[in-house]
């Protein structure tokens, strides 16, 4: 398009990425200009309620709530989804790439269901299709992973991708907080999803971990195909216990390739203390990658939030509009060329944090480390200690074991009469 002096965007949402988005791309208006080449402008933006205070200066008559106007709308060239969610807003993308326009999304909801068919409506419309911000918010992981790391074969990659569960993990380690209070205050500054439930059930970081599988191991993984527990069962026992064991409980989503296929989990995870892991607090996310040539590399910073979230969609909208002027846009597309398999969660391995609550009477630990080492579990340490009355609370972590082997002895360790109730399962790493 050398005839264009002007790239023009439809920003569909006005929310906190969409906000964001539209702060960056006025506010730094000139920098953009020079580093593409062209001038960006936002011709049109979608939302709900056009009366909204937007806590921005923005023109009225550029908000509208008809999508036509943007899909239907021949000077618009790129579309930036900041929407949520996947209907109506998969069928909005749908209808921009197949009008020819380049999509630049932060929605991993859709990303991790109906990749597959998004890629493929790109491709056949010449379009790109930029998803960066929809993985941990302003760490630039996507590009990393698809181009400065292509190079490589990966070999892991895992981390902390949720920054509301952090931020909520952070405030009740640090100060003792309360969940729901938490919560609320992640709520408030914009971290959490629509839906809160896809942060604290592990959802939302379950799909950015099929995200950077997929690109990683070059392998379509989806949100079905991921292990997925949440933070909602964490207790404040379980935060105390961890320190006194020397870990600290982190929500990690864990992707690794082994001679199985492709191990793919997220759950709540005891890390020990000096890991680099426990140093990443708040709503800042931490990505760990292996690969066989580049060897361990990290990356560290604001998952979640307007401004360093609508940083990494800017820089999408910028690189598509770069490949516009170069006339060479879906340069870089779908790379899951291969087809892996899944490996169960059952032949998983790991170490197991379990609280147990039992009848405070002799012969009670040897009865328990009895089933363990019938199923093949080895214990590696034991804490107990009295509840209330005849109640004692036993605290177990176990050496490297299968998943199955673990769930196989809770199984019978719950019929035992000494045992009051399982009170929690956690897993081990680092
Ligand atoms: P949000 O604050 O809830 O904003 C959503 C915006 O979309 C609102 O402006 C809303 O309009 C508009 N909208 C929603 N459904 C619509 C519909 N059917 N028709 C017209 N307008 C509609 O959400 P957000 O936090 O900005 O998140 C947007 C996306 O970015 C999500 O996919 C999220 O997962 C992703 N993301 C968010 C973050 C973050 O830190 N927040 C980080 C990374 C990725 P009204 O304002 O009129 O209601
Ligand atoms: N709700 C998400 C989070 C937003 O807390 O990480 C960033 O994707």
């Amino acid at each position: 398009m050398p005839h264009k002096q002007v790239v023009k965007i439809g920003l569909l949402g006005l929310g906190t990425v969409g906000r964001g988005v539209y702060r960056i791309l006025t506010e730094n208006v000139e920098n953009i200009q020079r580093k593409v080449g062209l001038k960006i402008e936002v011709q049109k933006v979608l939302v709900r309620d056009t009366s909204k205070d937007r806590g921005i200066d923005i023109d009225p008559s550029v908000l509208t709530t008809n999508i036509g106007d943007i899909t239907n709308n021949p000077e618009i060239d790129i579309v930036v989804e900041v929407l949520g969610g996947i209907s109506p807003t998969m069928d909005y993308v749908l209808q921009s790439l197949n009008r020819g326009k380049s999509v630049v999304t932060a929605n991993k909801d859709m990303i991790a269901m109906h990749g597959k068919e998004l890629f493929a409506a790109a491709e056949a419309n010449n379009c790109d299709l930029f998803f960066e911000a929809s993985v941990a918010g302003g760490i630039p992981i996507i590009r990393t992973l698809k181009q400065s790391l292509a190079s490589n074969n990966i070999e892991q990659v895992f981390g902390i991708i949720n920054g509301t569960t952090n931020y909520m993990l952070t405030k009740m380690t640090k100060e003792g907080s309360d969940f729901n209070d938490v919560l609320k205050e992640a709520q408030a500054k914009g971290y959490a999803e629509a839906d809160p439930t896809a942060d604290v059930e592990g959802y939302d970081a379950a799909r950015k971990i099929a995200i950077l599988s997929s690109i990683s191991f070059n392998t379509r993984v989806t949100l079905d195909d991921v292990y997925v527990e949440g933070i909602t069962k964490i207790s404040t026992e379980d935060i105390a216990y961890a320190n006194e064991l020397g870990y600290i409980i982190k929500l990690l989503g864990i992707s690794k390739m082994t001679d199985e296929g492709i191990e793919v989990r997220v759950h709540p995870t005891l890390i020990p203390s000096d890991h680099p892991l426990t140093s990443v607090n708040d709503a800042f996310n931490a990505v760990f990658v292996r690969g066989d040539a580049v060897g361990d590399t990290m990356f560290y910073g604001q998952g979640a939030g307007e401004l360093p979230t609508a940083s990494a969609v800017v820089a999408d909208i910028m690189d598509a509009a770069r490949d516009m002027l170069r006339d060479v846009p879906g340069i870089i597309g779908c790379t899951c060329y291969n087809n892996k398999p899944i490996k169960p969660m059952g032949k998983t391995k790991s170490r197991y944090y379990i609280r147990i609550l039992v009848h405070d009477k002799p012969g009670v630990l040897s009865s328990i480390a009895l089933v363990f080492g019938n199923k093949g579990v080895s214990l590696a340490s034991v804490i107990q200690k009295d509840v209330e009355g005849s109640t004692a609370e036993l605290v177990l972590i176990t050496h490297g074991t299968k998943e199955e082997n673990v769930q196989d002895a809770l199984i019978d360790i719950k019929q035992l009469s000494c045992v009051k109730e399982i009170a929690n399962v956690l897993r081990v790493e680092g």
